[in-house]
């Protein structure tokens, strides 16, 4: 299905927003289970010879190692979007980050949430320091005088704190107000391989302002029962952005979170959000585990604080697939 099919069906109200309003049942495509043997042995299932069906009831894929590249830029900009609040943006947003910057890319994540999450979770403080905020405003014209670096090589943070939350006042009656961001961006886009703009749970001005810089948005959706739900919405927003401000926008992939292959719900979840967006959907599907709220503390990814967690090699590969897809450099 391709990103315009997406937005058609959410306009015309078919699948996305028959999904909003369907609690979740098991599909036709009930029979093929995410086998938990995958785990234990990625290239074939035990005694059988098949190739083992991954979670989203597709065969598992081994994604290459990037090549390396020669230099750096111009950036590709990905916005994390999702109008709903803890479905695991920041934490993709961190973990991909130092994912891809293991893989030689120079990452720059850009905080766009007045919580901070972001800043706080790379260990950035962000009070008494320039923001976001103030590149958006105007107050400080070169990105440069507020880019942090991280505890990770190669992953540097434009910051946000609280101020950011009266942006969407101050920016209503600018010029261009929704390319405002993009306009930011651009001054450091020659520096990176990757620009990931983590949003703020809402469909506001500011999360415009990330789609109308962005080439492409990644979804992540939480493995629950309400996940589908405002997606329509999303997407209409996001065909609003493509038609009105930045026709190149592409949707990058559909990322599910915290998905607990032992339990059934996750599971059909999961077969209803491949039923809907199909091979939107990426291959890649990132486990729920405690070691999230842990590597938050510790103001460091999960790459860094438990490199050989199960997680960390998940984000790992959806860095890889991201590369394979095209979506990164
Ligand atoms: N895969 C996961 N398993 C368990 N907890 C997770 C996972 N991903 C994120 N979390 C936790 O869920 C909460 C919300 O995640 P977060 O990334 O902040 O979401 P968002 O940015 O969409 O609001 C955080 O406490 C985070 O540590
Ligand atoms: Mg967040």
């Amino acid at each position: 299905m391709t990103e315009r099919a997406v937005g058609e069906e959410a306009r015309c109200g078919s699948a996305p927003r028959a999904a909003d309003r369907a609690a979740v049942r098991p599909g036709p495509g009930a029979a093929r289970r995410y086998d938990d043997r995958v785990r234990t042995n990625p290239t074939s299932t035990p005694g059988t010879g098949e190739t083992p069906i991954g979670p989203t009831g597709r065969p598992v894929r081994q994604f290459p190692v990037p090549e390396e590249l020669d230099g750096h830029g111009p950036a590709r900009i990905i916005a994390l979007c999702n109008q709903k609040g803890g479905v695991g943006k920041t934490t993709t947003s961190i973990n991909l980050g130092a994912a891809l910057a293991e893989y030689g890319r120079k990452v720059l994540a850009v905080d766009f949430d007045p919580q901070g999450a972001l800043s706080a979770g790379l260990g950035v403080r962000t009070h008494d320091i320039p923001t976001v905020y103030d590149l958006l405003m105007g107050a400080v014209k070169d990105p440069r005088e507020v880019i942090q670096p991280t505890n990770v090589p190669l992953l540097d943070v434009i910051p946000a704190n609280i101020d950011l939350s009266a942006a969407e006042v101050h920016l209503v009656n600018e010029v261009a107000r929704e390319q405002i961001l993009a306009s930011v961006l651009r001054k450091v886009s020659g520096d990176y391989d990757l620009i990931l703009v983590d949003c703020q749970p809402s469909l506001g001005l500011l999360t415009v302002n990330a789609l109308t810089a962005a080439h492409g948005v990644l979804i992540p959706l939480e493995c629950e029962f309400f996940a589908l739900r405002g997606v329509a919405l999303l997407i209409e927003t996001i065909d609003k952005v493509r038609d009105r401000l930045n026709p190149a926008l592409r949707l990058d992939g559909i990322l599910a979170t915290m998905y607990d292959s032992r339990t059934l719900h996750s599971r059909e979840v999961m077969e209803r959000v491949v039923e809907t967006f199909d091979d939107h959907v990426l291959d890649t599907v990132i486990g729920r585990t405690v070691k999230f709220p842990d590597a938050t503390v510790s103001a460091r990814p999960i790459t860094q604080t438990a490199p050989e967690h199960a997680a960390a090699h998940a984000y790992r590969a959806l860095a890889r697939e991201l590369v394979e897809r095209g979506a990164v450099a």
